[in-house]
């Protein structure tokens, strides 16, 4: 086999390792940093969902309840959840993997029950008040979904007014939800938990897509290394050594007159056609005094 060909195996079989090894060492690290920015984007869009009940609280409920009065129709504009749902579905119509519920174990809306595992985070939020957060994934028929949760405060006197008991809170509003649902709740009292959940295949696909990206940097970045090595070795090794094969090949036939090798530095190839010309010389005059010995002889 061919030194470059050698070479060239050992160089693939080294940068094959190389990169395959690179490549999946990423895909960890691409597939954690992927899940992170997905939660982080989550936590953000129930940043905002938060951010509007507030907004409503503080502003819009105070405008609309003089028109609300004056008409004595209940406006749902006014009531913080309601337009935490609705800012929350615009966002999903832009990022349609996300999706959000205010999970309640006792809703004025119905939509808006726990569900089984709803309810069993709401209740792990109940039992242990410090804790703000659950990060978790679990199996739906759509494959595996990964979900954020947060727990929902009865943050202020203000949302006791609809959600304490039906006498106090306004009569349009009774007229329209009834008043079985979404009362007796206490100040302070954890009443549900804020979800969103994202399909798990959502960081899994943006890692493979920067995995892919990366493999095929990493690839063509190996590929040129080959290319500039095989080209060192060419220049500095291959060539060389042929010279003085051919060199070396031509003496043995006999041909003594064969030009000096060129000596360029002092690494092994230099030394060897250095001593390869002086052996060349040396021989050339073994060969001289062989045939003046040969002279009077004859
Ligand atoms: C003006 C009356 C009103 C006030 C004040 C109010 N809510 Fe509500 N709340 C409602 C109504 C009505 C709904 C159902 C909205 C819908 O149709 O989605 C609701 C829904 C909710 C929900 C979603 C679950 C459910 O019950 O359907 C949560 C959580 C909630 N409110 C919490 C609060 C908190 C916390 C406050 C205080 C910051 C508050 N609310 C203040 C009337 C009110």
């Amino acid at each position: 086999m061919k030194l470059l060909t050698r070479f060239n195996l050992i160089f693939l079989v080294v940068f094959g390792i190389g990169t395959a090894l690179a490549i999946w060492l990423a895909g960890i690290f691409l597939q954690n940093d992927a899940k992170q920015r997905v939660l982080e984007q989550a936590k953000l869009m129930m940043e905002s969902t938060l951010a509007t009940r507030q907004y409503t609280t503080e502003q819009i409920k105070p405008l609309l309840e003089k028109v609300q009065k004056h008409d004595a129709v209940f406006l749902p504009q006014t009531v913080p959840a309601y337009s935490a749902t609705q800012v929350f579905a615009y966002l999903h119509g832009r990022n349609p993997d996300y999706s959000y519920k205010e999970a309640t174990l006792n809703p004025t809306n119905p939509v808006d029950r726990a569900s089984d595992w709803e309810a069993d985070i709401v209740n792990t939020f109940r039992n242990d008040p410090t804790r703000k957060e659950i990060i978790s994934e679990r199996a739906t028929p759509t494959g595996q979904s990964l979900f954020l949760a947060h727990p929902l405060h009865v943050t202020s006197a203000a949302c006791l007014e609809c959600h304490s008991t039906p006498d106090k809170a306004p009569a349009a509003m009774i007229r329209q939800y009834g008043s079985d649902n979404g009362f007796g709740w206490k100040p302070g009292e954890i009443i549900g938990a804020q979800i969103v959940s994202v399909p798990a295949s959502v960081p899994i696909e943006i890692a493979k897509r920067a995995q892919r990206e990366l493999a095929l940097y990493l690839v063509a970045v190996a590929l040129l290394g080959l290319l500039i090595l095989d080209g060192v070795l060419i220049a500095t090794v291959i060539r060389p050594v042929a010279k003085l094969s051919r060199a070396a090949d031509e003496i043995s036939h006999g041909n003594l007159d064969v030009e000096d090798l060129p000596v360029k530095g002092k690494d092994e190839i230099s030394m060897l056609a250095m001593s390869f010309n002086r052996m060349q010389r040396s021989l050339g005059r073994a060969m001289k005094m062989l045939e003046g010995d040969d002279g009077p002889a004859a």
